[in-house]
């Protein structure tokens, strides 16, 4: 059972999940638009449609329909995906943010509890937990720090899963997942803004980049193997939290120029702060420039997370790198901008 499964991980976990031989129950919210786009190859798949894929709709707001859907599916595993998961929204949207984010995976928790259903609880905890980070790299044993409404709702998350764990037995993990992107991330992260506009900059089909702190660092993997991951979480022999992640950091200015890079073009800075502007060197002409717009209230400035847990005891670590990353999504992003497909 999946909630989040039209998100970005949820349709690498279903695909992996089906492909490993599971019946794969998906959570969708109801939408007046079609929100299914990540997974319409899955549902359209006749070996897969009402034999091992279902949807129901569901909401993490929704304590009886999430107590009934688990009791009537009886899931062996529960990835809980779902999430307000942009960082910048939660400032704007706390509340909301804490019942999806934070109040939603206790709904989860006590239904697998009061329900009696023997399941593996597995909830997507995430680096924004460290934010104003203690430590370099981060680790299980880092302290938290967190610097958003979001992180704030996943660190209730991540303690409420260590709760009933501890106190009622349940098979509940948190994997510590860092940045991980792909060619089916969400528009609105910075990497999969920056391939697709820097392809369509590439292709005349539009002027600007707009970003916020160039300066900011990440720790990016790639997404599918950070699904895999969360699988090998719930197959372990007790429950855990693990950090997933790459071990090497990257700032959003870097990012930029691997990404005009791998279509022919190299970046050059000119000016400071939110006067700093990015040109192609070829021409000279603008295609970065700053809004403050897209600043936070409070950023997270560095994230780097050392996997060597997960590497001993899951036998996980990640294979893509960063130039990897990078130009997985230009090729994607500039395939589709050539096809105007997106
Ligand atoms: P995503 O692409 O934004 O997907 C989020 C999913 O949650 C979507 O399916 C969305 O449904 C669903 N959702 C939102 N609100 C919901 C609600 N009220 N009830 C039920 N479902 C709801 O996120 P992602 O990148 O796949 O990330 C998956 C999870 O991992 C999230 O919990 C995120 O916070 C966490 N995480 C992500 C990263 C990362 O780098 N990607 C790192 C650490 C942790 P709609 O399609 O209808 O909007
Ligand atoms: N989104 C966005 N848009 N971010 C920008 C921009 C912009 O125009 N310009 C600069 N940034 C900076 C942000 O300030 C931040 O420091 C960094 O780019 C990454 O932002 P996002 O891609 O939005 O991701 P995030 O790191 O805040 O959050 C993602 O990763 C978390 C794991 O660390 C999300 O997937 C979270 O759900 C996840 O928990």
């Amino acid at each position: 059972m999946i909630s989040g499964i039209t998100g970005q991980d949820g349709s690498y976990l279903t695909e992996m999940l089906l492909e490993k031989g599971y019946i794969v129950h998906g959570i969708i919210r109801r939408s007046s638009s079609f929100n299914t786009f990540r997974i319409d190859h899955i549902y359209n798949n006749p070996d897969y449609l009402n034999s091992r894929f279902f949807l129901h709709y569901g909401d993490l707001t929704d304590s009886s329909n999430l107590n009934r859907l688990v009791e009537k599916i009886q899931p062996t595993e529960i990835y809980n995906l779902g999430a307000q998961s942009h960082v910048q929204v939660s400032f704007e949207v706390p509340e909301y943010t804490a019942e999806v984010d934070g109040i939603g995976t206790l709904r989860f928790l006590d239904a697998i509890k009061e329900t009696g259903v023997k399941t593996r609880f597995y909830q997507a905890s995430t680096s924004e937990l460290y934010g104003k980070v203690q430590e370099i790299p981060q680790t299980e044993k880092t302290p938290f720090y967190p610097r958003s409404p979001y992180a704030a709702a996943k660190l209730y998350s991540y303690w409420i899963v260590v709760n009933y764990r501890e106190g009622y037995n349940v098979f509940a993990s948190n994997g510590i997942l860092f940045n991980h992107e792909s060619e089916r991330r969400g528009k609105t992260f910075v990497t999969r803004k920056i391939t697709v506009a820097a392809s369509k900059i590439i292709l005349g089909q539009q002027d600007m980049l707009s970003l916020g702190n160039l300066d900011a660092k990440r720790d990016w993997g790639y997404a599918p193997e950070y699904v895999e991951g969360m699988w090998r979480i719930l197959q372990a022999d007790r429950p855990d939290d693990f950090v997933l992640a790459t071990n090497e950091t990257h700032s959003i200015r870097e990012f930029v120029e691997e990404t005009f890079m791998n279509l022919g073009e190299e970046i050059v800075w000119k000016g400071n702060g939110v006067d700093e502007k990015g040109f192609l060197k070829s021409s000279g002409k603008e295609v970065v420039r700053i809004d403050p717009r897209y600043f936070r209230p409070t950023e997270v400035d560095l994230l780097v997370g050392n996997p060597a847990k997960a590497k001993e005891i899951l036998g996980w670590q990640p294979k893509t790198t960063f130039r990897d990353l990078v130009k997985i999504m230009v090729a994607s992003d500039f395939e589709k901008a050539k096809k105007r497909s997106e």
